[in-house]
């Protein structure tokens, strides 16, 4: 962004904080009822309210769906004043829906920003995925190569045993292949039921995470979503999306994308300056979840930006709390 803008990334992206923080706080309000759409519902507005205030032309890019099937914060949506700097929007107001209905780990308000055209604008598919931390050679995995390969040449890289690996994996029937490949080469898994943004940024302090490498097929805008966070903390990521059938295709297509086999490369799903926040609903291997106490809400983000490589943890007591509805 050009130097004059740059004052504006900086402030825009303590406003992302407020956004994430709002939707976690509605969402999390609702943890545990059982109820994956009232949780989401209340995010979603709550994001969109927020977003609404910020002096920003803003397109929503990846988002709660398309038009005809999301009345808000929709594919396409324009956020924001009308004011200040174009920008494109990827956003899960809730990344977790069941986790949060169910009071599970590691679901997320999340939204990334990144200057118009720089965010790719992908269906609501599914994405194969392959993503490690920073520090490593480029390209020392391939979503191409053979699990085993992969797990062996990042053990190698970190001077460990492939027993000392641990790989991140959604919890579904399609990953049984792979699941029992990985288990082959050595490496331990750790099965997620949910929530593979958290998945993937996981990868990045595998000391803490005890996470080394994120595998497998999860949501489109969830990838997106992970590889503007990567672009930021630093880490490799490829992906390509998985389109079953001719609907899904159409849908592709319709975002302007036409080479249905194309490997994405993390700059190439996010690229230019980029700016992502996250704040826990519920608590996770990066976050604590929202706590509500009294008189006063305790929310915990972390907030990122690609063009100077800060990561800044943000824990916050509100004790205005009509602000939070
Ligand atoms: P939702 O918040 O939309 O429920 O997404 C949760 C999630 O686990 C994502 O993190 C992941 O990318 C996707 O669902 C996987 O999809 P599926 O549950 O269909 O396997």
């Amino acid at each position: 962004m050009a130097e004059e803008s740059n004052i504006m990334d900086r402030v825009l992206a303590l406003e992302l904080v407020r956004v994430t923080e709002r939707a976690a706080v509605a969402a999390a309000r609702l943890r545990g009822r059982g109820d994956e759409k009232a949780a989401d519902q209340a995010a979603v507005d709550a994001m969109r309210r927020e977003l609404n205030a910020l002096e920003i032309r803003g397109t929503v890019v990846i988002g709660e769906g398309e038009r005809d099937e999301a009345p808000m914060l929709y594919i396409g949506e324009t956020v924001g004043t009308g004011k200040g700097p174009r920008v494109d929007i990827a956003l899960d107001p809730l990344e977790g829906t069941t986790i949060t209905a169910k009071y599970m780990p590691n679901s997320l308000a999340v939204i990334a920003m990144a200057e118009a055209g720089s965010l790719l604008h992908a269906p609501d598919v599914y994405m194969d995925k392959i993503a490690i931390g920073g520090n490593y050679q480029a390209d020392l995995v391939d979503l191409d190569a053979p699990p085993g390969n992969n797990i062996k040449a990042l053990a190698e890289a970190k001077g460990v045993a492939v027993s000392e690996i641990t790989a991140c994996i959604l919890d579904r029937p399609r990953h049984g292949a792979l699941i029992e490949a990985v288990r082959e080469a050595g490496a331990a898994i750790q099965l997620i039921g949910d929530g593979d943004v958290a998945g993937v940024i996981s990868t990045t302090d595998p000391e803490d995470t005890g996470i080394d490498i994120y595998m497998g097929v999860g949501g489109a805008p969830e990838g997106v979503l992970a590889a503007a966070a990567l672009r930021c903390i630093g880490g490799q990521m490829q992906a390509r999306l998985v389109t079953n059938n001719a609907e899904q295709k159409e849908r592709a297509k319709k975002m302007g994308i036409d080479d249905f086999d194309r490997k994405y490369t993390m700059q190439e799903m996010a690229s230019g300056d980029v700016m992502f926040a996250a704040t826990g609903v519920t608590s996770g291997s990066m976050l604590n979840g929202v706590k509500i106490k009294g008189n006063a809400i305790y929310t915990d983000t972390v907030v990122m930006r690609s063009s100077t490589g800060t990561t800044r943890w943000i824990k916050a007591k509100h004790t205005h709390l009509t602000k939070f509805g």
